[in-house]
């Protein structure tokens, strides 16, 4: 291995006691392959199959924890035993090169659109109208916060079951933690809404359910990883400051996580509002070695990964797992000139999904910056 990628192959110890010996992580994302009914299809075992050495890290797509809280169609769930099977060998799949498969728990709240499908409403902490979405959602009430909360305990023990090394709880992009965390979405006065503190209480009492299945069932290898989205800045509209989060930061780190991850679309971006700091440099100075940061977003080429190195302690790979599977291991082999850079002419040897294949051709969707979007 050329030297000036030391960094990226340094091992890293969690606080678990477990090593990583590489800085690469795979992204949470959705494949949008399973069967109808949730469970895991042939189509996400192909697609993990060809994607088990992009990192020591592995970390599949947001999986529902709860049936009103799922996001869309064709999404993995976890919300009861019976899928455990399934889950079992997806598990397998996705550490038989020696790596560790983190399932993503998810709730997706207010924008649990195949919820809506199947009970013609969803669930989120006000009631309110969203000017993106075709339907109002309903408040939770306090028995029903309550039993999402232990949804995230009875999935977790799931992910034992089923064979996961760990779990990372989704509070980012939206989803149900992050509706909580924002005074944009949450307006409630009781113990889950109103000031700051109040609006951690959800995020944390998730955390903290999580923790208490792993600390009882799990062994002490077991990983236990939070992604947030820094900021919640459209404009005026603000649900949350990058101050805001580094609060609800500290507080998770303290609470104690194996790491702690940033949902960005480029890992050195800086904050909605200025400032002469990257977001992640701040959130590393926040956490201050209590733990490891991911950082993700836009890192595509050897050089882009070694420079995100500085940001974070571990780098994920969204688009790019899906680009070029075999980064990792054809930089460490000395490959470097074999690293595949566009999509062009191996979309059909990529294992994607239908749903995924069409994204990919679309424009103007998450995909669409990608370098080399030919097909
Ligand atoms: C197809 C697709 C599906 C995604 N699904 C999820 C998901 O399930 N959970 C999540 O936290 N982020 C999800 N993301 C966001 C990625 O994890 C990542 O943060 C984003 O793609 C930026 O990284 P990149 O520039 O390396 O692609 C998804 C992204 C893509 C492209």
């Amino acid at each position: 291995m050329n030297d000036i990628y030391q960094s990226l192959f340094t091992p890293l110890p969690l606080n678990n006691g477990v090593t990583l010996n590489n800085r690469f992580a795979m992204a949470p994302m959705l494949v949008f392959a399973s069967n109808q009914d949730g469970t895991v299809s042939q189509d996400d075992l192909y697609y993990f199959a060809l994607r088990n050495r992009v990192g020591q890290l592995l970390i599949s797509g947001a999986m529902a924890v709860s049936e009103e809280g799922l996001g869309m169609p064709r999404q993995l769930a976890v919300y009861n035993d019976s899928y455990i099977p399934g889950l079992k060998i997806l598990s397998a799949v996705m550490k038989c090169a020696g790596n560790k498969a983190i399932m993503q728990l998810h709730n997706a709240g207010r924008e649990a659109i195949a919820a809506y499908q199947k009970f013609g409403r969803v669930l989120a902490p006000t009631a309110m109208n969203f000017p993106f979405l075709p339907y109002v959602p309903e408040e939770l009430t306090e028995d029903q916060i309550t039993a999402i909360i232990d949804d995230f305990g009875k999935a977790t023990q799931r992910a034992i079951d089923a064979g996961f090394d760990g779990v990372e709880i989704h509070g980012a992009n939206h989803y149900l933690l992050q509706q909580f965390f924002s005074a944009y979405s949450n307006h409630r006065t009781d113990h889950w809404g109103g000031s700051l503190e109040n609006r951690m209480h959800f995020p944390l009492a998730v955390l903290h359910k999580v923790k208490e299945v792993v600390t009882q069932h799990a062994q002490k290898d077991f990983i236990v990883g939070y992604r947030i989205s820094p900021e919640e800045v459209h404009g005026e509209n603000v649900g949350y400051t990058i101050d805001d989060s580094l609060q609800l930061i500290d507080r998770i780190v303290e609470d104690g996580v194996d790491y702690l991850h940033i949902a960005q679309f480029n890992y050195k971006a800086y904050p909605a509002k200025g400032g002469n700091k990257a977001i992640a440099t701040l959130v590393k100075r926040t956490i201050n070695g209590r733990t490891p940061l991911i950082v993700v977003g836009n890192i595509f080429s050897p050089r882009e990964a070694v420079d995100a190195m500085q940001y974070g302690d571990i780098i994920a790979f969204g688009r790019n797992a899906i680009i070029e599977p075999l980064f990792a291991q054809k930089l460490y082999f000395d490959q470097e000139d074999q690293i595949e850079t566009s999509v062009a002419g191996r979309l059909d040897d990529l294992a994607l999904s239908q749903t995924l294949l069409d994204y990919w051709k679309a424009p103007n969707t998450i995909l669409a910056p990608l370098k080399g979007l030919t097909y």
